[in-house]
């Protein structure tokens, strides 16, 4: 592990490119490889997280290179992956262990799924339960964690399943098994979360439909279906721009502007929290890149103040929680977070896990069963000075790098290389923008 220690830094100026949106990437990955022809993708980004669902894709059978600035995908159409011959390594990815999962269990396929230490810990019986009921087996390990091994189902059996938890892994994983199983397959979803999924798989051709019935979202996909190949501009990920977005807005001075930022309204919640307490964000140059919104983001520091989070908004802002805990602890006045238990299911448990680095950070911090409420600085830099963990967990990381810098004597992460998860350039295109 290398331990890095983000000192005090100037204000943030100048304009800044951010990586391809990750949830995005892995799906055009995905559905690339599941089309019949050559899909190329423009933007990809090439972290570590798709990086592992681009080589299980090899495993089995799909063609993925990169080609200059784009990825070429030849796909094996749907239903054609190929059993692979190993484990399929997951790394730190959530996300792609549970698409993956969903996408095998309607291939007559059988496939063993690793994980490092973290991804090791995460609840997989979410997928389990609604891919069992289409007919695939599984074996986890005890608590119904990687590593597993999965029999897939062909043909499956179609299901109609009601979300109990908000997520939007659990959503794909359903679709995706549903891509190669004869008849309708839907997913009920109370909550709205991410809707890359179904924006994608309509622009790879896919018969897929989405309702609003008695206040919920009913998506429902025929199969099997044909997919064709697809050209695709992946905007940049609204979940690396937050870390900016907030170091912008507490580094007194900052002038920052964010190009090509995604502002799906199922992603954007954290830009919209950060202008109820005050932030002072433009969207210049709206347009829509990939079918997706898109703005370049300006950023100026303003005095941030606490407030109530509403937790309807949290599925749209689930990823950028730690890093607007950051900026709660800097605020005037008092940040209340609740209904955030999904939080503690993620890449690490991130409400014990930034409650404890905001108190290494000098941060006033309680913590709930399902929130934290943090008592803000009033923008008095925090007195930083000490070590915290990050747990293998990339967004901790760069959480703290943001509350280093808006610190009196810097904070040190014990481990810097979670980051390459999801912002591989994170660490230089904060040192230019600080510089
Ligand atoms: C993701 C969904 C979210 C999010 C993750 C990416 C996706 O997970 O936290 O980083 O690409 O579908 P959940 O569905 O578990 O909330």
């Amino acid at each position: 592990m290398t331990a890095h220690r983000f000192m005090p830094a100037g204000p943030l100026t100048g304009r800044i490119r951010v990586p391809g949106d990750k949830s995005i990437s892995h799906r055009a990955l995905m559905f690339g490889a599941l089309a019949v022809g050559r899909s190329r993708i423009k933007g990809l980004l090439e972290g570590e997280d798709v990086l592992a669902t681009a080589a299980a894709l090899r495993a089995m059978g799909a063609t993925i290179a990169r080609d200059g600035d784009e990825w070429i995908v030849d796909g094996v159409g749907v239903g054609g992956l190929l059993q692979p011959s190993q484990a399929l390594d997951m790394g730190n990815s959530g996300t792609s262990t549970r698409l993956l999962m969903g996408l095998l269990a309607s291939h007559g396929i059988t496939a063993a799924f690793t994980g490092d230490a973290s991804l090791s810990q995460r609840p997989m019986g979410r997928v389990i339960d609604p891919l069992s009921t289409m007919g695939a087996s599984f074996t986890p390990s005890p608590g119904g964690t990687l590593p597993l091994m999965m029999e897939g189902m062909q043909p499956a059996v179609p299901i109609s399943y009601r979300l109990p938890v908000a997520s939007a892994q659990v959503k794909s994983a359903v679709l995706l098994a549903g891509l190669n199983t004869p008849g309708i397959t839907s997913v009920i979803e109370p909550v709205p979360t991410r809707d890359h999924t179904e924006r994608m798989l309509r622009g790879f051709g896919a018969e897929l439909t989405v309702e609003e019935e008695n206040g919920e979202r009913v998506i429902r996909i025929h199969g099997p279906a044909d997919l064709k190949p697809c050209d695709i501009d992946v905007p940049g990920d609204p979940s690396s721009a937050a870390f900016f977005a907030v170091a912008a807005s507490i580094v007194p001075e900052s002038d920052l502007v964010i190009e090509n930022v995604g502002l799906n309204p199922t992603r954007d919640g954290i830009f919209r929290v950060l202008e109820q307490m005050g932030a002072a964000i433009e969207r210049l140059d709206q347009r829509e890149v990939g079918g997706e919104p898109v703005a370049d983001l300006r950023i100026r520091h303003a005095p941030l103040n606490g407030i109530e989070v509403d937790p309807g908004i949290a599925p749209s802002m689930i990823d950028e929680f730690p890093v607007l805990f950051v900026a709660a602890a800097l605020a005037k006045g008092t940040t209340v977070t609740r209904g955030l238990e999904e939080l503690r299911v993620k890449e690490s448990d991130r409400l014990a896990a930034m409650a404890s680095a905001l108190r290494v950070a000098g941060a006033r911090v309680e913590e709930n069963e399902d929130g934290l409420t943090i008592e803000g600085s009033g923008g008095t830099p925090l007195a930083g000075g000490g070590i915290v963990a990050t747990h293998l967990d990339h967004r901790i990381a760069m959480s703290m790098a943001v509350a280093g810098i808006a610190s009196e004597a810097g904070v040190e992460i014990d481990s810097a290389e979670p980051i390459a998860t999801s912002f591989p350039n994170f660490l230089d295109l904060l040192a230019e923008a600080a510089s």
